[in-house]
């Protein structure tokens, strides 16, 4: 579980793949990993419409 703190009208990508170095972010990653392994992750888009605290996670992530 992360907990972080996102800006209102601001555009955020949360990784789907656990393969992102800046989790719990989207750092493109998943695209190398798609080619190789034939797979299609894609990253989840949050605009908070006001500045939000939130807890996130994803079963495919580290603890
Ligand atoms: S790096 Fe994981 S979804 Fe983009």
């Amino acid at each position: 579980m992360k907990t972080i703190v996102l800006e209102k009208d601001k555009k955020y990508s949360i990784c789907t793949c656990g393969l992102s170095k800046a989790l719990p972010f989207c750092d493109n990653t998943h695209r190398s990993f798609n080619e190789k392994y034939r797979t299609n992750y894609k990253s989840v888009k949050i605009i908070p419409n006001e500045k939000i605290e939130l807890e996130i996670s994803s079963s495919t992530w580290k603890k």
